[in-house]
């Protein structure tokens, strides 16, 4: 069975008028047609590109999250991470993570985040270990990122940690399996946006398009810093 010269016309228009918007009288309702009709197989719509490979998608997929999902099977201990630190890290975050000139801080600022100076690093205010190990991976060493293997990252990450004392003994091994156990000091400095529930009390459904705001009562002003505008008379304005 041979396909009809008309249909094959009628798929190539659509497929035009598809993906590019003509404006005007007939041509719309092609076009609102082909919506419907090229929406069923999405990927061939515009014959471009290709689907992704396996692996390119896993090379792409790369993100932990805090419970550990997404870690890649690997281990790597404080004591190899301090090398690997100081062959691929130290010339820019310094041995103990203390900033080589003005690259960023690693370590320590514990207790400064209240303070007029915070000090933000892994250690004063990163909320999860998997935090550092997802951007350690995908970033670093910046220039090259990605270019070391799993277990060295593992390692890497356990010594970040251990220059925060989060971990203390220098032949802790950093796993996939124990990473999301850690506990980092900030944790709780970080909480879950609520506000879908706590909030919901204000939401109408029917929004106040006008008038909306109830008569506004003047309870104070700012002479005391003299930013309250005055009248001619001295007197601060819209005082009777
Ligand atoms: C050439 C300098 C350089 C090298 C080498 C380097 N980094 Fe970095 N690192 C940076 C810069 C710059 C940033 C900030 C990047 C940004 O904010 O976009 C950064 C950010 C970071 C951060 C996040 C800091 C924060 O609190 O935001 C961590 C953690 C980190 N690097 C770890 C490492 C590790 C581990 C290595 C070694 C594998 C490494 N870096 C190698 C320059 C470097």
């Amino acid at each position: 069975m041979s396909r009809s010269p008309k249909l094959i016309i009628a798929v190539a228009l659509a497929t035009f008028t598809g993906s590019v918007a003509l404006a005007g009288g007939p041509q719309e309702k092609i076009a609102a047609k082909t919506e419907t009709k090229t929406e069923a197989n999405a990927p061939q719509r515009f014959n471009i590109g290709r689907a992704p490979t396996v692996e390119e998608i896993r090379g792409w997929d790369i993100d932990v999250r805090p419970d550990g999902q997404g870690l890649p099977t690997g281990k790597g201990t404080v004591a190899q991470g301090e090398k690997l630190f100081m062959d691929n890290c130290a010339s820019c975050h310094g041995e103990f993570g203390e900033g080589a000139g003005r690259w960023p801080v690693l370590a320590g600022g514990k207790g400064s985040l209240t303070s007029d100076n915070p000090v933000k690093t892994v250690g004063s205010y990163w909320p999860y270990a998997s935090t550092l190990f997802d951007y350690v991976r995908h970033a670093m060493p910046f220039g090259s990122p990605q270019s070391l293997k799993v277990d060295e990252y593992y390692a890497l990450v356990a010594y970040v940690l251990y220059l925060n004392d989060v971990v203390t003994d220098q032949n802790f091994e950093l796993t996939d399996k124990n990473l999301a156990t850690i506990k980092m000091p900030n944790e709780g400095g970080f909480i879950m946006d609520d506000r879908a529930t706590s909030e919901k009390a204000f939401w109408q459904k029917e929004p106040c398009m006008k008038n909306c705001i109830a008569p506004v009562k003047i309870t104070g002003r700012a002479t005391a810093v003299d930013v309250t505008p005055e009248d001619k008379d001295g007197k601060p304005r819209g005082v009777e």
